[in-house]
């Protein structure tokens, strides 16, 4: 037996939880903490809400409320969801709690009097009409990449690159909309650069064959690119006050502040329950396991541990699985686009559903590469296999034993016929090979198998038909199937646990451990009364999926009609400057897609002049069949650059819809190639 800490990201309080997060994050968690508590290892699920941060103080500033309001709010909200999700966390805990100032800052103070951090003064954007330093998310300015007018201090939402502030190009203040000036401020940086050998040697080496690739990748990334100090505290109003007395007006960083929620969500958890926190941080032998999302897995990999690791005596992640994300209907969820299936809502559309939405996020969840929600692909789950296969064996098992046996499982004549029999435990121990890897799409579809296989037994025995002329025969049928339908109560417990909870009354049985499981125990003795098993799924019509399309179109409309923000002018330039710019008009000879690189097509164009190679980042709007052919304009003077390794000597012309789709500008009659556009 082991002691495991499982934590899931903390969400920021700052709007509702949809599929995504659920997918990525929390039903996985979920599942993990539910069989490790079934094999009997000493587990806790940790969560809580993010409540830091300038996610929630944009969303305060737009709705004209506090931050406390908005994080009031969100707190509850998500903890309902995630309680009504069964998502089985033993704390769920918030980050605007005493308890957690009160750790975060000790922690603080433990780094800083060790002299952990580095101070440093430096230059930062400030507003002086609205007399506050500017966060990076709070400057908006052209993009140096790709134009972009509406590019943030920290990244352009239109290119995908990671900025800096003083990248962009005309910054203002969104506070006031005024240039910011730049002003000095002290910060303390925790030198990330010191821990940078001992991270590559504890995930490079020893992490290498079980942590998935994608956070592998990661990590390494992060340290070829070399370690640097970071700051971790900031000059807002709102966060965990930096604890040093002659530092009024100054925070935690919310990265800093956030995982050691974790910690303080599992200090709570103790207090309540009269247990001691610190075997679960701070013992060797305890397994800490970290459920994020991909966006989060620097913070989780590298700064987290290397905060733990300057404060000392805490234990190190075992694991860190992180997901890649779920689009939804081919398109990325955003929450400004209102383009997500949101939890709360799917929980009144589809009451007493709860099982069917996990069971169709884990079997579609972006375990290695990002996946895809389809509404019709939900519908499709749910009916042929919730209710066709595994609703329906059980159904078939328990309505055959009340009818023949007077609700009494009957009595197996021959063992050694059925081979069945062995399969039980095999699954169960398949089901845990998977769940230990992390692998929760195959341990699910391990489940079915085993669904499957008693609908086919069942189909081969013929019960109905052997009942009369050869009893014995039907009686080890429905024997043997019930078997089947018990273990798929107790092994569907982490994946549907709300089923699973009506099969075992159903069946009248009380449950087992895992272990018990792995070794081959009947759990429904011949004689064993069976209840009345409920409705288990129900069939989804096409009306309501209808619905949930519709509402999603809904959004589509509203965002065309809204996001169009017409760019201002940009300055004025002269003639020549114009002239500088070399256009003409040319045809796609060739179009493939990058490998590896999801955004990207490579293409060959005739300009007329030449044919040359171009990489441009719209594969998400085409396929490259169809654009062979095509004519095209052609920026050709401008300098040549390295994309993902291939040189790309121009740049197409294309204009970019409120819903990301990218059109071409193309001339309307048939032109020559190399003619000149002016
Ligand atoms: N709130 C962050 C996000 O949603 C996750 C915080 S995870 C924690 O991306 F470790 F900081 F808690
Ligand atoms: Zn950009």
């Amino acid at each position: 037996m082991s002691r495991y800490t499982i934590t899931t990201a903390l969400p920021y309080a700052n709007g509702p939880l949809h599929i995504g997060h659920l997918a990525g994050v929390y039903v996985p968690a979920d599942v993990f903490a539910r069989f490790l508590r079934r094999k009997e290892h000493d587990v806790i699920l940790i969560g809580g809400s993010d409540e830091h941060g300038i996610p929630i103080t944009i969303r305060a500033k737009k709705e004209g409320v506090t931050p406390q309001d908005v994080v009031d709010r969100y707190h509850e909200m998500m903890k309902k969801t995630f309680k009504e999700l069964g998502i089985s966390y033993d704390n769920y805990s918030r980050t605007t709690l005493p308890l957690h100032t009160q750790t975060t800052q000790d922690f603080f103070l433990k780094l800083y009097n060790d002299g952990k951090f580095i101070e440093e003064e430096t230059e930062q954007y400030y507003d002086e009409k609205a007399g506050e330093f500017l966060a990076d998310r709070y400057i908006v300015g052209t993009c140096p990449k790709c134009g972009n007018t509406n590019a943030y201090g920290d990244q352009c939402e239109k290119c995908g690159s990671t900025l800096s502030p003083d990248e962009l190009i005309e910054p203002h203040s969104m506070l006031s909309g005024e240039k910011p000036i730049l002003k000095k401020t002290k910060h303390w940086y925790l030198p990330l650069n010191d821990y940078q050998d001992f991270i590559a040697d504890w995930i490079l080496k020893g992490h290498k064959n079980d942590w998935k690739p994608n956070v592998y990748g990661q990590v390494k990334s992060w340290l070829d690119d070399g370690l640097k100090p970071r700051a971790m505290t900031r000059d807002l109003d709102w966060g965990v006050p930096v604890p040093l007395e002659s530092e009024r007006g100054k925070v935690l960083y919310v990265w800093f502040d956030a995982p050691i929620g974790y910690i303080s969500s599992t200090q709570e958890w103790a207090e309540k329950n009269g247990k001691d926190w610190r075997p679960y941080w701070q013992d060797e032998n305890t397994k800490l396991v970290h459920f994020i999302a991909k966006d989060n897995i620097v913070f989780h990999c590298i700064i987290f541990p290397a905060m733990l690791m300057a404060h000392g005596g805490f234990i190190l992640p075992d694991n860190v699985p992180a997901n890649e994300f779920l689009n939804l209907e081919n398109d990325k969820i955003s929450t400004s686009r209102n383009w997500a299936v949101w939890a709360h809502e799917y929980l009144e559309d589809f009451p007493e559903k709860q099982d069917t939405l996990r069971y169709v996020l884990l079997s579609n969840a972006p375990e290695t590469k990002d996946n895809n929600f389809t509404w019709r692909d939900f519908q499709t789950k749910n009916n042929s296999e919730l209710v066709g296969i595994f609703g329906n064996f059980i159904n078939r098992v328990a309505v055959l034993i009340h009818k023949y046996y007077g609700s009494a499982v009957p009595q197996l004549s021959n063992e050694s016929d059925y081979p069945e029999l062995k399969e039980l435990s095999a699954s169960a121990k398949e089901i845990s090979n998977y769940l230990y890897k992390y692998e929760f799409r195959n341990a699910l579809n391990a489940l079915m198998n085993l669904a499957r296989l008693g609908n086919q037994f069942l189909q081969t025995q013929e019960p109905w038909k052997t009942i009369k002329e050869q009893p014995e025969k039907a009686k080890d049928a429905l024997f043997v199937s019930a078997q089947i339908a018990a273990y798929l109560a107790e092994l569907s417990e982490p994946f549907i646990p709300f089923t699973s909870q009506k099969i075992m009354e159903g069946l009248n049985l009380s449950r087992h451990s895992w272990n018990e499981l792995e070794n081959n125990a009947i759990l429904l003795l011949s004689g064993h009364k069976i209840n009345q098993i409920p409705l288990l799924f129900e069939k989804i019509e096409d009306e309501a999926i209808n619905r949930q399309i519709s509402k999603l179109e809904e959004s589509k409309k509203k965002n065309t009609m809204t996001d169009i923000t017409v760019a201002p002018q940009k300055e004025t330039i002269s003639y020549d400057d114009f002239t500088k710019i070399d256009l003409r008009v040319g045809t796609i000879l060739e179009a493939k897609k990058v490998e590896k690189a999801d955004k990207l097509l490579q293409f060959k164009i005739d300009t007329g002049i030449d044919v040359r190679t171009i990489v441009s980042g719209i594969a998400q709007s085409f396929s490259p069949e169809e654009l062979v052919g095509k004519q095209v304009t052609v920026l050709l003077n401008l300098a040549p650059r390295k994309i993902k390794g291939i040189e790309s000597q121009g740049m197409l012309l294309l204009t970019q819809k409120p819903d990301g789709k990218f059109s071409f500008i193309t001339p309307d009659n048939e032109i020559d190639n190399g003619t000149e556009i002016n």
